[in-house]
């Protein structure tokens, strides 16, 4: 018995996140594959990483509005980008991307609030807390190249650090 089924306005609207979500996942994944092919294997590593977690926040807002007598769509992939500048401009791209996916986390909380819909309400607030640690994570991720700039020693150890990098991800 379902305590209250999701409104059609809300179903779609977490389908769209489900979208942006699978879409996030292909894009680091492209990443990843660029930054492998150039060498950066522990940038690479971190790259495959990240993009499998939002496999896994995509699978979380599928189960949920199947849970909440919705349905969630699996929905067709754009082609991402295939080639980079460097991986400066790689990190720019996620940080910019997860201001993004902050945003319509946010619209989504603030659709919960006005339909009272406070069940969804709550299982937004992982995805809040969750999009405060990932633009931390790219934030200071670009301060330490920027540090490192033309440095190609530093690059060689931030590359294999990176290998290990632990994205904080709650799931
Ligand atoms: Fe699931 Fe990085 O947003």
């Amino acid at each position: 018995m379902l305590y209250k089924k999701l409104a059609a306005s809300t179903e779609k609207a977490l389908n769209e996140q489900v979208q942006l979500e699978a879409e996030s996942s292909q894009y680091y994944l492209a990443m990843a594959s660029w930054a492998e092919v150039q060498g950066y294997n522990g940038i690479a590593q971190f790259l495959y990483r990240h993009s499998d977690e939002e496999r896994v926040h995509m699978l979380k807002l599928i189960r949920f509005i199947n849970d909440r007598g919705g349905h969630g769509i699996v929905p067709t992939l754009k082609q991402p980008a295939v080639t980079f500048k460097n991986i400066l401009e790689i990190f720019e791209l996620v940080l910019s991307h997860e201001i993004l996916v902050s945003t319509e986390i946010n619209k989504l909380v603030d659709h919960c609030l006005q339909e009272k819909d406070y069940t969804t309400h709550t299982f937004l607030q992982w995805y809040v807390a969750e999009q405060i640690e990932e633009e931390k994570m790219a934030t200071q991720i670009l301060d330490k190249l920027k540090l490192i700039g033309e440095d190609k020693g530093g690059m060689y150890i931030f590359d294999r650090d990176m290998a290990t990098l632990q994205t904080e991800d709650r799931r």
